[in-house]
């Protein structure tokens, strides 16, 4: 089953490829990229970017998740970022998951790539519930979320233990009824 290639206005989130995963490393195991992620490794070891691709396929042929390479438009092979979804369908449930490489910050791509995941999760994947957590020391990520029109639920206190240092992580959530969000 092929994965999915999304666009938007700019951008593409199409399935990554073997030639993504030099990028990969070189980008998501930046440290302040993986420093606000609860799994991406800093260093990131060298062959993890082609293993992490090469478990793309199954997770999306088990239901258990989508992840996709963000591009631009005109640049299809220059990796951007990662924009994932990970599904329980027991409860028609999904959590998003992404970064952007550091030089492409603050330009809206996180949203504009979370726009089509969260669309491309409820229109068709039909669920019922789509959610995102963040650090409470990450807000840009928060704000990707509160831009999305999820609501704020709740904040986990000191819930994960990273790098040594236990976080607050900030839990938001948009269900099917209240997509899209007016205004
Ligand atoms: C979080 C992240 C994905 C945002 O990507 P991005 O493409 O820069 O996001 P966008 O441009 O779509 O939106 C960022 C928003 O955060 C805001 N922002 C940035 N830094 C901020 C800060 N320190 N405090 C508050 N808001 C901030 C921006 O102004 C923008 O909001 P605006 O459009 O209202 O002005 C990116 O910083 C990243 O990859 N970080 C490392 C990995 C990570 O944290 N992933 C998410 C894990 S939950």
């Amino acid at each position: 089953m092929t994965l999915p290639t999304l666009g938007t206005e700019r951008l593409l989130l199409r399935p990554f490829v073997e030639s993504d995963a030099a990028a990969v490393e070189r980008l998501a195991g930046a440290r302040e990229v993986a420093d606000t992620t609860l799994h991406i490794p800093h260093p990131y070891p060298a062959g993890g970017g082609a293993w992490w691709i090469g478990t793309h396929a199954s997770a999306w042929e088990e239901g258990a998740g989508l992840t996709l390479a963000i591009v631009a438009r005109e640049a299809p092979d220059a990796l951007l970022g990662t924009m994932g979804i990970s599904i329980v369908r027991e409860h028609a449930r999904g959590e998003l998951g992404y970064w952007i490489g550091a030089h492409a910050w603050g330009r809206g791509y996180a949203t504009e790539a979370a726009r089509a995941m969260t669309a491309y999760a409820f229109d068709t994947l039909r669920l019922h519930r789509v959610q995102a957590r963040h650090f409470t020391r990450n807000p840009a990520s928060g704000r990707v979320m509160q831009k999305l029109g999820m609501r704020l639920e709740g904040v986990h206190r000191e819930a994960y233990l990273r790098w040594e240092r236990f976080e607050d992580v900030a839990v938001y959530g948009i269900l099917a009824a209240e997509w899209p969000p007016t205004a």
